[in-house]
């Protein structure tokens, strides 16, 4: 019986450790806009002619660590409880997403418009990979949205909705222009 019970308290330990807090979401959620800025600012650095090779492949880099920052997000918040999270929680997490999203919807645009500078690189396959990257980035992003969106308080869905809607359609027109 002894044995029992303390397996069941190293049971709820374990879990204790392996799930995570809306204070993780938070953190995860500040960290997927220090990636979103990265990636921005690497966009907008790349030149319109004369680009090189290496910051070409920063870039790439500068996505797979936001989707990793958007992967981890969705990870933590599938494990947080208690959910729906609270109204302070929820609109703290609203804020830092409503603040990254005018700059993730300005590193698509810049990288929808600086396709000819990829395709001018002496590598021909640098389009093909921001191809690639984008339909990830979509794919986690979205993952991220919908999941936040089923852990917020009900008064504030409609604004997380609003949010994916906007991306969603960056999304659309940046993958369409690398087809
Ligand atoms: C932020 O995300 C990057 C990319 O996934 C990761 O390498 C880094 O450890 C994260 N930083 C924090 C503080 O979570
Ligand atoms: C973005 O991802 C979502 C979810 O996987 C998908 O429904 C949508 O079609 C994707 N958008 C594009 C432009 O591929």
């Amino acid at each position: 019986m002894k044995f029992r019970s303390s397996l069941v308290v190293l049971a709820s330990l374990v879990s204790a450790a392996l799930s995570a807090t809306v204070a993780d979401v938070i953190a995860d959620t500040r960290n997927i806009s220090t990636q979103v800025t990265n990636l921005d600012n690497a966009a907008n650095a790349f030149p319109n002619t004369g680009g090189s090779l290496v910051a070409a492949l920063a870039i790439h880099t500068d996505v797979m660590n936001l989707r990793s920052a958007f992967d981890k997000g969705t990870t933590d918040i599938i494990s947080a409880s208690p959910k729906p999270f609270s109204e302070a929680d929820g609109t703290t997490l609203l804020d830092i997403v409503e603040g990254f999203e005018p700059i993730l919807l300005d590193a698509l645009k810049v990288l929808i418009a600086k396709k000819p500078a990829f395709q001018a690189l002496p590598i021909s396959g640098i389009p093909t990979l921001i191809k690639q990257d984008l339909i990830n980035l979509n794919a986690s992003a979205n993952t991220f949205e919908n999941q936040l969106i089923a852990s917020l308080p009900p008064d504030l869905v409609a604004a997380a909705e609003a949010i994916k809607t906007d991306l969603g359609t960056i999304f659309v027109n940046a993958i369409a222009a690398y087809q």
